[in-house]
Parts: C-alpha cells; structure tokens; sequence
C-alpha cells in the first residue's frame, strides 16, 4: 500500500486535526489534543545529529545551534518554537541544504547532507526539500501556475498531471492562476508558496514562519493547507512559529533555547503551548 503521495505509509500516522482549539477551550476539552508524551514515533524524515553552528568570532561570536540532535518524524506536522534568536531559522536553513552546520550530520532520510559536493546539494534541495518562506519569495513576472510548477520546469522534469492538479486545486486559486504576485493577496500568495513546495513531492517541507507576514484569517487558511497536505497526502510538515494557535495545527512541538532543544509537546493545544512559553520565559530565581 501506498499513500496518495506515493510514498510508504509510516505508522503511526496522527489522528486529523480539524484545526487548533477554539480560544479559551481548556487542554484536551475538544476531545482532539490531549498531550500524550511519550508517544511512539515514526521513521524520521530527517534527522540531525549533534548540530552545532556558530557566527562571528571573539566577542562577537554567537552559538546558534548548540549540539542539536532531532528526530523529524515523516507524515507528521511538527512545529519548532522558541524565543527570538534561540536558532529556530538556523536549524530550518540547514535542515534543508540551505546552509551548512559547522558539526554534526543532517539526514534527509539516509542521506547524509554533509557527505555531498555542493552540486549534489543543489539537487537534493530542488528534488527533496521544499521550502516556505515568509515572505513569500515568489518570482514577480511568474504567474501564480508559473510560479507554482516553477520546480519542475527548473528539475527540467515531465510532472505527474494528476499530482499537479491536486496541488494546484488545493491552493483554492481556480480563477486567480494567471495572476502575477502583485495581484495576489498575502495569503493567496502563500498559498502559492506552499503548493510550489509540495509539487515535487519532497521528503520534507519546512516552513518557516509561513503566516509570520499574513492576519488570522489567511494564516489558518494557510495552515489547514499544510494540516491536509499530512492528513491526505501523508506529506512531511516541519513549520517554526511563534503562534500557539498555529502551533496546535501541529502534531508535536519541539522547543528550542540558546540553540538546544530544551522541551517537547505531542498534540498540543493552544493552552499547554503557552503553559511552556510562559515557563521558558520566566526569570530564574537567584539566591544571594
Ligand atoms: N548570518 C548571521 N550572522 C551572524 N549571526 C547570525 C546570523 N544568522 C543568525 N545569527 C544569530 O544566530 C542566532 C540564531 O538566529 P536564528 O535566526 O536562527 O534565530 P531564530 O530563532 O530564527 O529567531 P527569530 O525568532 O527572531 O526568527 C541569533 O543570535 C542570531 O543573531
Ligand atoms: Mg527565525
């Protein structure tokens, strides 16, 4: 058996999340996000081993991943979250062969990113890896189909008719595809961003702060998309927030400080989420 995308199903594959808990719902009271630590995990679609990458020398040095190891379990939406700076985008940029760790090994699945020659990175990062930005990056003379299929025509690939149209119907831009980014609101334009990093049919997506730049509305639209590219396509969603809402769209949270990953919630809901932002953020009490 195969899923929708393809690829094997990997137990165990998370109940569907119709959305995160209303406002003011009390942890687990829709009955949909009791956290369960704990819970056994999948195969991971991409892993990192004793991560560490730091910027600048002498006093202007700053560690941002600090010895990370993470498992990113594949037909899971994970979300990383932690305070400014506490190295979310870093870990995202070299997860996806956008950057490169000063130690430790990047996985995708068996593959280890830091074995390959740059040009062989290109091609694991354009066949394998998609990638959501926040602000959008779409190409501003493509059309939003353009902009869309745009790795496929780069991969000089045929696409899979049926593949495509899936994705592209998924966006909810029927009438909208001949729009150039201009034309588009920030939402509409994301929802562009986010179906041109599903039509490969990458291994993993990473999204970094996708509804940072959009309001409520277009951000949960955009995050039901990437909830039913997992629930229905059995996709691999890795997203960094700083929204407890959007983090209880997601399967698990993994929360980073000073550039290690210091906590952890599977099924969180809007409450425990800020229970542990509030705790990371407390001051430490000091004896004198
Ligand atoms: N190109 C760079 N040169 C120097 N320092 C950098 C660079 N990129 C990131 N840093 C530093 O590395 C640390 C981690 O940065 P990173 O962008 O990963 O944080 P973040 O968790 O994504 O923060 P935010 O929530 O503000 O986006 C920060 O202290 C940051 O200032
Ligand atoms: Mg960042």
């Amino acid at each position: 058996m195969t899923t929708a995308d393809g690829m094997p199903p990997t137990p165990p594959v998370p109940p569907a999340h119709a959305g995160p808990p209303a406002h003011g719902t009390p942890p687990g009271g829709d009955g949909t996000a009791t956290p369960t630590p704990g819970a056994p995990a999948g195969t991971p679609a991409a892993r990192v081993a004793g991560l560490t990458k730091t910027y600048g020398t002498g006093d202007a040095r700053v560690v941002a991943l600090d010895d990370v190891t993470l498992e990113l379990y594949a037909g899971e939406f994970t979300a990383v979250m932690g305070p400014s700076g506490s190295g979310k985008s870093t870990l995202m940029h070299c997860c996806a062969a956008l950057d490169r760790a000063d130690q430790g090994q990047v996985f995708i699945g068996e593959q280890d990113l830091t074995r390959l020659k740059d040009k062989d990175l290109t091609q694991l990062r354009r066949d394998r890896i998609g990638f959501v930005f926040q602000a959008f990056n779409l190409v501003p003379t493509l059309t939003a189909e353009e902009n869309i299929t745009l790795p496929l025509a780069l991969a000089g690939r045929k696409p899979d008719q049926e593949w495509r149209d899936t994705v592209i119907s998924a966006v909810a831009l029927a009438d909208r595809l001949d729009h150039k980014p201009n034309e588009l609101s920030g939402g509409q334009q994301q929802r562009v961003a986010v179906a041109r990093a599903r039509v490969s049919r990458p291994q993993i997506v990473f999204a970094d702060e996708p509804t940072g730049n959009l309001d409520s509305h277009s951000g949960a639209e955009v995050l039901q998309l990437l909830r039913r590219s997992v629930d229905d396509f059995g996709q691999t969603v890795v997203m960094v927030t700083h929204d407890p809402v959007a983090a209880a769209y997601t399967d698990r949270v993994v929360f980073l400080a000073d550039g290690q990953v210091v906590d952890e919630v599977r099924r969180p809901t809007r409450e425990v989420v800020l229970d542990v932002m509030t705790r990371m953020t407390a001051p430490v009490a000091v004896n004198d």
